[in-house]
């Protein structure tokens, strides 16, 4: 019988409103009002917002622009970044109006609701300051735009009709990069019973594991008293596999230990999930019913031997990511997300950090299903400022309540191993910071005493003085390649983490000459080069991380600094305008890999061949010129042939840290025509190869769906790949033709992006350039299934059209 109840439950999870009899979550994801500005009454009942915008949340208020290099300009020393001088930033939070108030409103009806009900109201994150109002009168506020949080609105809500309003305020030098703004993740409704399982009651871990079997401990709170709970776990096939029952309560908490026999273990190999159903009974009385998916693994962090998981040791090879998703700005989407995680999966990926801030509960899931480990940050400022308005305007009231919420919610997560409590803070000097770091770990052991706390530190001298690195479970260092040695004999846990690494700067398809290696590099064209050896003054390029990872076991890995571009902080061109995205990701704000993702895909990934040859072909005008020609390949050796010629065989060796990771070809000279690699392995025999060739005018426009078939779901996306080629087929590399889109059919144009930090045209108009010969289009699916087409026209090139389907 419970396991048909549970059945029913799981079905009905699937779509907007979730029935069963006990519980009801209904997304509040349409119908809603919106309005930028300041309104007195808006919170009333009857307020009049009929002229209001319709949106749908989640939403970006900010991302359809324009930009503007007034938005949010700060006259600031980037102290992190060793600036003493202030100057004009423009561009640092993305030149995108995320600043000032605005509302959204939203009249809905629960259905099963009857006042005896409790009833929850959840926020996944809402920028910022978020003021709550339900049917005329305030329920709370927060304040951290990144956090969950909710709100026990039983004496709010009423039959019938109910009235939701929520003010948002994002004030100026509030934040070191694009914020975005609005309710930006997901709102909903939860009405229970009053006797319940308490919000993120639920806490799952897996204290003993061998071979035969595992230990699952489950904690669980609820508001009953004489109640009884019931939990069964089934396997990922929905195999019942054990129950327990029991009617001890400590307290308000169930404690119960269920055996698993044959345990398979949760990697980012075997992503492999169970499921805990916990039923909570008075009498015979079912008054509540959770499902909370987890996963047996173990984690430990030992002395000289560092991280491991399920007995192996294991280096992160990890990146850090920002929240927001390029073109559709910070507005949560699933389809996008796991997007991103397929490209990092194909590079050997095997870690996220989400800086600085709190993850969506969407990138966690798919964490958990696709099999990465993740770093679960809180905050990028504590009691010290960074930015005049940042968070440290709230850390004494918020701080706890801030992270009680961070793990409560996201503890089951088999993919979180460690928690950081804090990115660069200032705190890191002075004893009060200290007591700071000291305060924030102990409430993070409080609520989850399974997994270590990190910082990630830049003022490491101060740190190993004061005794801020020492009480840390995991020492992180942010770049400082040249204090790895000294921190590890200095403090004392035996390990570091490379909790922020390289800061390369480059842009897709950018080459420059002379090729050199270069701190802080900037050029007219506001673009960094793509040979991948500039870099800020704090950073280094990825190769000197390679070999301290390579060579020291202390060392557990490192997160580099970022996967993907994101908008705003366009270091080394903070003071320059037009720029307004980063240079720093692996691949560009379109999710498009620049040369730097073959680098480390020919390290990470260690089941696929890698062979990649930069730069491109076409150097019209740099006839006889020399133009270094770079090879990223898992191949230990190659040789590289222009126009059949050969240039010579390179070998990695360890001369040079690129020497090393790289095979370089530093004297070639530039004549148009044909560039072909071939790779050696092991014995010297040839086992690949990869060529390139000059192209002619651009001819054809060419699309390249990373999807064909979506979901018709209204949220689902297709990244369309868009290039043009010349007669003979061939790639033109610098094309940057305009183009235009249109999508018929049962699907919408949602947005294009070229990854050109420098562009200004708004990515949800349906034209744009391409930039260094390709973009990207976004396209939607609507809520109804049938075929979708895509057409891509630009003056003077033989149009592209694309058939794309959806399915219920
Ligand atoms: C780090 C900081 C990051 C980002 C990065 C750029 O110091 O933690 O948020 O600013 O520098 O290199």
């Amino acid at each position: 019988m419970h396991q048909i109840r549970f059945l029913f439950f799981i079905i009905l999870t699937c779509t907007q409103v979730s029935f069963s009899q006990l519980r009801t979550v209904k997304e509040l994801d349409i119908n809603w009002k919106f309005q930028k500005g300041d309104f007195e009454n808006a919170f009333q009942v009857d307020f009049n917002d009929s002229k209001w915008e319709n949106i749908s949340v989640p939403h970006d208020w900010a991302i359809y622009g324009p930009f503007d290099k007034d938005i949010d300009k700060q006259d600031v020393a980037i102290v992190q970044n060793g600036e003493k001088v202030a100057t004009e930033k423009t561009g640092r939070t993305g030149a995108l109006p995320h600043t000032g108030s605005a509302w959204y409103r939203n009249k809905f009806t629960l259905p099963n609701y009857e006042n005896r009900k409790k009833v929850i109201l959840l926020f996944e994150g809402a920028m910022s300051e978020p003021q709550i109002y339900l049917n005329g009168k305030k329920v709370g506020a927060w304040a951290y735009g990144y956090s969950y949080f909710y709100f026990d609105v039983s004496e709010f809500i009423k039959e019938g009709e109910n009235t939701l309003a929520v003010k948002l305020t994002n004030k100026e030098f509030a934040s070191r990069w694009y914020p975005g703004a609005g309710l930006y993740r997901k709102v909903s409704v939860i009405v229970k019973n009053k006797e319940s399982i308490n919000q993120w009651g639920t806490f799952i871990t897996t204290p003993f594991i061998n071979k035969d079997e595992a230990k699952v401990n489950i904690k669980t709170k609820a508001s009953i008293k004489n109640g009884s709970l019931i939990t069964t776990i089934f396997d990922a096939d929905g195999n019942q596999i054990s129950t327990d029952k029991t009617s001890i309560e400590f307290g308000n908490e169930f404690d119960q230990n269920i055996k698993v026999q044959n345990p398979r273990l949760w990697s980012p190999e075997t992503p492999y999930l169970y499921k805990a159903v916990s039923q909570l009974f008075v009498g015979n009385d079912l008054k509540d019913e959770v499902s909370t998916r987890f996963g047996i693994r173990d984690i430990k962090y030992e002395a000289n031997k560092g991280f491991s998981l399920n007995g192996e040791v294991t280096k992160f090879k990890g990146v850090c990511l920002h929240h927001d998703l390029g073109p559709l700005g910070t507005a949560i989407n699933k389809a996008a997300l796991r997007r991103q995680l397929t490209i990092l999966k194909d590079m050997g990926c095997n870690a996220i950090r989400s800086s600085h801030n709190m993850p969506s509960f969407e990138q966690l899931e798919l964490c958990d299903e696709m099999g990465f480990m993740f770093l679960a940050e809180s905050f990028d400022e504590w009691a010290k400022p960074k930015v005049k308005n940042g968070y440290h305007r709230f850390f004494n009231d918020y701080a706890e309540k801030d992270i009680v919420n961070l793990v409560q919610a996201t503890r089951n997560h088999p993919s979180i191993v460690m928690w950081s409590s804090g990115n660069e803070v200032p705190d890191q000097r002075g004893e009060a910071g200290v007591k700071r770091a000291k305060w924030l770990q102990d409430i993070f052991h409080r609520e989850d005493p399974t997994r270590p706390v990190t910082v990630g530190m830049d003022q490491v001298k101060a740190t190993m003085e004061s005794g801020f690195g020492a009480l840390l479970d995991v020492p992180g260092l942010n770049y400082r390649v040249h204090l790895y040695e000294e921190a590890y004999k200095k403090f004392p846990q035996g390990f570091i983490l490379g909790s922020e690494t390289a800061s390369t700067v480059s842009s897709r398809g950018v080459y420059k000459f002379p090729v050199v290696q270069e701190k802080n590099k900037q050029y007219e064209d506001f673009q960094s080069s793509s040979y991948d050896l500039e870099a800020c003054s704090w950073s280094n390029v990825p190769d000197e991380d390679f070999v301290l990872q390579d060579d020291k076991p202390w060392v557990i890995g490192e997160f580099v600094w970022t996967g993907f571009d994101y908008l705003g902080e366009p270091t080394p061109y903070d003071e320059s305008w037009p720029s307004r995205s980063s240079y720093f990701g692996i691949s560009d704000l379109a999710g498009l890999p620049k040369d730097r993702f073959y680098l480390y895909r020919s390290r990470w990934n260690k089941t696929d061949e890698t062979l990649h040859i930069l730069p491109h072909w076409n150097w019209e005008g740099r006839e006889g010129e020399i133009t270094p020609v770079f090879v990223y390949t898992n191949y230990d050796s190659a040789e590289l042939f222009v126009n059949g010629k050969s240039m010579g065989i390179q070998k990695k060796n360890a001369s040079t840290p690129q020497n090393r990771y790289r095979l370089m070809w530093m004297d070639v000279k530039y004549e148009p025509g044909n560039l072909k690699v071939v790779a050696f392995n092991a014995e010297g025999i040839p086992v690949a190869e990869k060529e390139l060739k000059t192209a002619g005018k651009p001819y054809k426009i060419i699309l390249d769906p990373d999807r064909k078939t979506l979901h018709a779901d209204g949220k689902d996306l297709s990244y369309v790949t868009v290039s043009v080629v010349d007669k003979n087929g061939i790639p033109c590399p610098k094309a940057t033709n305009q183009l235009k889109f249109k999508v018929t059919g049962h699907g919408k144009y949602r947005a294009a992006c070229n990854g050109d930090a420098t562009s200004l045209e708004m990515f949800h108009l349906p034209t744009m350039k391409l930039f260094s010969g390709k973009l990207v289009v976004l396209v939607q699916s609507t809520n109804e299934s049938g075929t979708i087409e895509l057409f891509v026209t630009g003056h003077g090139l033989k149009s592209g059209n694309l058939k794309l389907n959806s399915t219920d």
